[in-house]
Order: C-alpha cells, then structure tokens, then sequence
C-alpha cells in the first residue's frame, strides 16, 4: 500500500512574523519570497489574518485587503490560509452575524481559500456563522480546536468538538496548539482518536516555544495527521512554527517524508535573514529560545516574558511566582478557558488582580463577561461563589444564549457611521471600521497610523475595574487599561493565538 505523503502548511507570512517580531513584516518585505514560497511543494500558505490585519492599519499604514490581493496575485498556484477569530472576527469581542458574514465575503472574494476559524472557548456556536459563510462563498472551512491542559480537556471531549465541527459542515479540522505545550504522546492519540472518528482531513499546528514542536509533528505523522505547519527560519522555531528544513531532516528516510527543493528552500532563507535584520527592532531573543517552564506552569511563553516586564512596571517584580500561580486558579473559576486571545489577556489580568487585591476582591469586566456567559459556554462550571459575587456587583444575570444572538444587525449602522465622515461605504471599508475605526479613518486621510496608546478609550470614572483590549500585539504585548476607584493603570498582555 502506498503511505500518504505528509504536507506541510507555510506560516512565515503570518504566524511566523506574528510570533517573531510583533507582526511587522510588510507586503514588500513578503513580495520576493512569494513566488518562491508559490513554486515549492507547500500544500498551504498562510498570510492573513489573526494580528496582521490590526498590524497593517496600526502600524504599517496598509490596507489589508489589499495586501490579500497582492499576495494573491504573487501565489495564485498555492491555496493561502488566514486564522479567524470565529464571531471576534480579527478583534476582541463578539460582532453580529451579518458582519461577520460580510467579512467572510469579502475575505473569499479577494482570494482567500482555507479560513481557519476559532473560538477562545471552543464554543461552536461561535464559530456556525463564519462557516456558514465561508460554504456560501465556496471556500474550504478548517474548524480549529483550541489545545489547552486542563481537566475538563480530554482527548474525549477533544475528538467530541471534532466530530461536531465535521457535522457543522467544516472541511477539515485544525488542532492548534497556541502555546506549544502539546506533548508527543498526547498528540498521537488524538490524531489517532480524531482519525477513527471522523473523515475529513487533519491539520496540527503548534509552537516550539517548550522545544516540543517538532517531536508533537513526528508523533502526529505517525498517528496519520494530514497537515503539519512549518516555518522558515529565522521566523520559525521557539515561539514560532519548526523550521522546514528541520522538519525534513527529521523525517528523511520516513515513508510520510515529503520532497522539497532545497535549494529554493536555501533562497527563502536567505531573503528572510535580511528581513529578520530589518525588523530586529521587533525581534527578541527570548522568542527564539526554546523554554520549557512553560510546561511547569502550564501558560503560554509569551505571558510568562511578558509578566516579568509588567510586574516590574507595577512594582510587583517580587510577586512572579504568585501571579503565574494564580493563572490555574483564575482558570479552573472561569470554567477552564483555554488560553488564547482574548481570555489569555483577561485571564492575566485576573490573575494580577487577585494578587495586587487579594482573591476575586475586584474583578474585570471580561472576567466578569466570561462568567455571565458572554463570550459563549464555558468548557468547564464558573465557580459558584464567583458567579454569584459577579451576579451581585453587576445586579446581571448569566446568560446561555449565543452571545451573537443578543446583538442586532449591524452593517447599516457602520455603514451610516463611515457615510457620516466622508469614508467609502463598500463592504470592505466597512467591515474594517467595524473593528478599527480611527486606523480605518487614519488611512483614508493618509495619515499615519495612530500609535496604541491614543486608541485608548477614555478612564471610566468607576469604581468597579474595566478592562479594556486598545492595542495591538507588540514587542512588548497588548496594551489594556484597567480602572480602580477611579484610578487608571496600563496593564499589557501578549496576544497568543494560533
Ligand atoms: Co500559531
């Protein structure tokens, strides 16, 4: 019998830059490479979605439809993928379906072929309107399972989620390992388990922060995985997706080993070496490194590097071990959310909070939301205590609708709203206000992005602390401003996503 080939996804135009160097790169420093990138065997490119389009409008004053359609232009042999942040779309909080549905549009019809779509909280019926969609415009729908460690995520409960997301009519599924923490021998049995239970091809995508990466993608191959996702270096390995050649070496002589053009593979390289140098300003040798604390602690890299320099900014530099010790805690109450954008921002958060004020004494408003059932169901019970405190601060009752169920149309309104300043009333102009509103207006008049801080909301004059995300991914992570008593702190968090 002839053994499938493995194949092998490209994430250096997006997740490779994203996890790298703060999501800077630029269509023109990505233009050289696509064609190459086009010409070798790679079953998928990913080049949009997730940060980029936040960083195009923020930082490098880009259109980002347009940088789909130039990539498109560049690599039209290849089929390219984005990550889609289900009903969040590529931002931090639920949008009506009829915007998400026109964003999916205009995503398939500039080009886009394989959307990837998650929900922090492995909620499907958050993610039923952008597979919807993406079926309507033709184009293949990849449901993502967020991995995370906890007692409720079984390999069970994670081959459930599969079966579900094949019956929503998905084309294939996706595991994703944000934070890099899944073990060989864990995903060997859950390939192996999602291979008997459903027929529709599987992709695992994870990171080499713990430096288990490339070992999860042999035990994956082995167990029968479709896909794996690999990046080139230097925007592979550590935070990123293992390196190609890495990955080929360490499968030569296996029967799944695909052939690549090594010497094609030697110019990608040497092209983003010189990129690399470029954005050295964004880049940090703690994303290169391999790191394995994360494994004891059980959270993303990215939130541990990130702690240390924001608790010495709150003067709590001695309180590290506390803040990371307190992560489960805040998880296991929020019903065991996964970590990854946005609950990985609110879930630190917490976690300072309840050291910085004792446990739960002052809880944020996303921690809140998360309890009332706002952003979707919970994969494990909110500890009762803290619903009920929650119930009793915010006189609210928790929900169990879709949260998109509870939001009106929304297209009309933006659309008004864009009219009103004098910007372009197309769908692609107005979905992108939806989300980014000052950038969109910013690039329109020509002007420079704004810089992070000035996307603030204003200091809600509260006494009960409001988080809100108003950044982007940086060097240094997400901003977010939390008020207390009336008192404004700028706290910031990595954005971690797949
Ligand atoms: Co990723």
């Amino acid at each position: 019998m002839k053994v499938k080939k493995v194949q092998f996804n490209n994430t250096v135009l997006r997740d490779g830059h994203q996890s790298m160097a703060a999501t800077r790169m630029t269509t023109p420093q990505m233009l050289p490479a696509a064609p190459l990138l086009d010409e070798l065997a790679f079953a998928g490119l990913e080049t949009w979605g997730g940060a980029t389009i936040d960083s195009c409008l923020r930082y490098l004053n880009e259109n980002p439809f347009e940088r789909l359609r130039t990539l498109k232009r560049a690599a039209p042999h290849t089929p390219q993928l984005m990550l889609l942040r289900g009903q969040n779309i590529v931002q931090y909080a639920s949008f009506p379906d009829d915007v998400v549905e026109t964003f999916v549009k205009c995503t398939c019809e500039n080009g886009m072929d394989i959307l990837r779509i998650f929900d922090a909280l492995n909620d499907v019926r958050n993610l039923q309107t952008a597979i919807k969609a993406t079926k309507k415009y033709g184009k293949h729908a990849r449901g993502e399972l967020c991995y995370t460690i906890s007692p409720v995520h079984t390999v069970e409960n994670f081959v459930k989620l599969g079966v579900e997301l094949e019956k929503m009519g998905c084309d294939s599924i996706g595991i994703k390992d944000m934070s890099g923490i899944i073990q060989p021998q864990i995903a060997y049995r859950l390939v192996k388990e999602l291979k008997s239970q459903i027929k529709i091809p599987i992709t695992l995508h994870t990171h080499d922060t713990a430096g288990l990466g490339a070992a999860s993608y042999l035990a994956a191959i082995e167990a029968g995985v479709d896909c794996v996702e690999v990046s080139i270096v230097p925007f592979a390995n550590g935070t990123s997706q293992p390196d190609t050649q890495r990955m080929l070496a360490l499968l030569e002589g296996h029967p799944r080993c695909p052939s690549f053009d090594s010497a094609k593979l030697a110019r990608l390289r040497e092209h983003f070496e010189a990129v690399y140098q470029q954005l050295e300003k964004f880049t940090s040798p703690a994303n290169e490194r391999v790191d394995s604390d994360i494994l004891i602690y059980q959270v993303p890299g990215g939130m541990l590097s990130n702690f240390r320099t924001q608790l010495n900014e709150q003067g709590m530099a001695g309180k590290f071990d506390e803040v990371v010790k307190e992560i489960p805690v805040v998880r296991e109450a929020l019903g065991w959310v996964p970590l990854v954008t946005p609950t990985s921002q609110i879930v630190g958060t917490q976690a300072m909070m309840n050291v910085k004020f004792g446990r739960w004494k002052m809880i944020c408003q996303p921690a809140q939301d998360i309890a009332l059932g706002k952003y979707g169901r919970t994969p494990g019970p909110i500890n009762p205590q803290v619903l009920a405190q929650v119930e009793k601060q915010t006189g609210k009752k928790s929900v169990t609708e879709r949260p998109a169920d509870l939001l009106a149309p929304g297209m009309e309104g933006y659309r008004k709203q864009c009219a009103d300043k004098g910007l372009p009333t197309d769908d692609e102009t107005v979905v992108l206000f939806a989300m980014f509103p000052q950038q969109v207006e910013a690039l329109h008049q020509g002007a420079r992005p704004s810089p992070p801080a000035s996307a603030a909301p204003p200091a809600a004059a509260a006494a009960k602390p409001v988080v809100a995300p108003a950044g982007s991914p940086t060097g240094s992570g997400q901003r977010m401003f939390v008020t207390i008593n009336g008192k404004r702190h700028e706290v910031s968090v990595e954005t971690l996503e797949g």
